[in-house]
């Protein structure tokens, strides 16, 4: 447990990791501007190439259950280094999201908050279509 809700919710999703093959469970949690909390593991797939990370999840849970505003997202994940979203979660979160605050956090309570622009300058989104 921490003092952050969205953390807490991160970590305890991370324990239904479907991860046989990678063994490395992440969970993830974002907030909607409401209050309401979604969250995601990562669930991977024998042809390893089908795997879905814990914030594609997440953020597809939120957005199919009619969430569209989002004010934070939080990575957890067990490594010393703190754990950041993929390139491709990173797109995603930047559609849903755009520059939302992001806080990744470990087993350790070690965490860091940034903004997605900081992981994903010069984004290509809708603004160019
Ligand atoms: N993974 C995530 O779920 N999120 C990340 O941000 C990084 C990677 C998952 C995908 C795969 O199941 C495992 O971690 C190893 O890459």
């Amino acid at each position: 447990m921490t003092s952050d809700a969205l953390v807490d919710a991160a970590l305890k999703v991370r324990e239904n990791a479907h991860a046989p093959f990678s063994k490395f469970k992440v969970g993830a949690a974002v907030l909607d501007e409401s209050g309401r909390i979604f969250t995601g593991c990562n669930v991977e797939n024998a042809t390893y190439g089908l795997t879905v990370c814990a914030e594609r999840v997440a953020i597809l849970k939120a957005i199919s259950e009619g969430a569209r505003k989002f004010t934070r997202v939080a990575v957890v994940a067990d490594t010393d280094v703190l754990t950041p979203p993929c390139g491709a979660c990173r797109q995603i979160l930047w559609e849903f999201c755009g520059d939302v605050e992001l806080v990744m956090s470990n087993l350790q309570g070690k965490s860091e908050t940034l903004h997605l622009a900081a992981l994903f300058p010069r984004a290509f989104d809708a603004s160019f279509l």
